[in-house]
């Protein structure tokens, strides 16, 4: 049987106003620097319970959020009917599954340190676009392996700007660019978020 790293967390995981305040700081990116309308498909991978799919769920046609959670999807169901946009919830692990699906863009938040092989994911993330969709992808900034008090599922302590951009290149994206999108403060140490943005 699997395990569910996260289904303690699920059920305070919205009341961490750090990780609320993240989700939000990288959810205005988004909607500043790519051009969101209401007609786009949106993936959120890794969605949890659905952060920030609700602060970009205005702005687009419908939000398919994947993650293979079972707990923290129920928490994002509970808030489906109060958002703007159609929703879709898919449990799935992507560390060994896809989606044979097409999106406008695919969105994520703190979650692609928690999968081993990212070229792999990358390229699962490219053939899910259709030509001009985009990436907004969401992550730690190198960090010293203090973010987590437990690394049970973490495969990457924080990531390298220049490697994520190399091995998005090598799998075909291109514009990439970087912001740092937020800064979590924990007693030791202030650890920062990137967001990573580019095109199919
Ligand atoms: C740190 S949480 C982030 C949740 C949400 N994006 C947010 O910012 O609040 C990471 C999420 O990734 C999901 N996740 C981890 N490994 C995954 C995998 N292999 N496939 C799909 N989802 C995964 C976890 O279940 C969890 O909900």
């Amino acid at each position: 049987m699997k395990t569910d790293h996260f289904k303690d967390k699920s059920q305070s995981w919205d009341m961490n106003s750090k990780v609320v305040q993240n989700a939000k700081a990288i959810a205005d990116i988004i909607i500043t620097d790519i051009p969101l309308d209401k007609s786009m498909s949106v993936m959120d991978f890794g969605a949890g319970t659905g952060l920030l799919s609700c602060f970009v769920s205005d702005n687009i046609k419908s939000i398919t959020a994947v993650d293979n959670s079972s707990a923290m999807l129920d928490k994002f169901r509970q808030k489906c009917d109060g958002l703007e946009c159609d929703t879709q919830i898919i449990e799935s692990d992507f560390s060994t599954d896809s989606l044979n699906m097409k999106f406008d863009g695919i969105i994520s938040s703190m979650t692609i340190h928690h999968l081993e092989d990212t070229s792999a994911l990358f390229s699962k993330f490219y053939d899910m676009l259709d030509d001009g969709g985009f990436i907004a992808i969401a992550d730690l900034n190198t960090e010293d392996g203090s973010f987590h008090s437990d690394n049970t599922g973490v495969f990457h302590f924080g990531f390298d700007r220049e490697v994520l951009r190399d091995i998005a290149t090598k799998v075909g994206f291109r514009d990439i660019k970087f912001e740092l999108a937020s800064s979590i403060s924990k007693p030791h140490q202030e650890f920062t978020v990137f967001l990573m943005m580019g095109q199919r």
